[in-house]
């Protein structure tokens, strides 16, 4: 997967993030999502002034494409102002662990600043399905 490419993703998610509906906290988020076949789909957070019901750049991104029929990610980016890149959330750390588990995750801010991060580092040990089939019996902890 080419630095290039995970760059044009960046531009995409930083777009995004212009679209951000975020009056309350005024910290706007973009994030876009790579399909296996190239196709890409964007996201921005949504507050709602029921503070919980706020949505993150990730999980918009991550619910158009899976409501789209998409199921194969290979590349996310997260894009926030901050000098520390802003990664994401435990909630859509979760979401990327059960549906985008083999994207490259790059992180991205307004300066140029870039890095790359993978769901296992940012949520080791993670819950998923497995528990619930009772197959995590056998497997070994990935
Ligand atoms: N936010 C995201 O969109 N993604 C993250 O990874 C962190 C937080 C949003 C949620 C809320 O609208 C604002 O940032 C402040 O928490």
């Amino acid at each position: 997967m080419s630095a290039e490419s995970l760059l044009e993703l960046v531009e995409q998610a930083k777009t995004a993030r212009l679209r951000s509906i975020a009056p309350f906290s005024n910290f706007l988020v973009g994030a876009a999502v790579k399909t296996a076949a190239g196709k890409v789909y964007t996201g921005c957070n949504v507050e709602s002034a029921s503070y919980g019901l706020t949505v993150c750049a990730e999980r918009v991104a991550i619910w158009k494409a899976l409501s789209e029929g998409e199921r194969d990610f290979t590349q996310l980016a997260i894009v926030a102002d901050t000098g520390t890149l802003t990664p994401p959330c435990g909630t859509c750390r979760q979401i990327i662990w059960e549906f985008c588990k083999s994207a490259t995750i790059m992180l991205a801010n307004l300066h140029g600043e870039t890095q790359i991060v993978t769901i296992k580092e940012l949520l080791p040990r993670a819950f998923d399905a497995r528990f619930l089939s009772g197959a995590a019996k056998e497997a070994p902890r990935t």
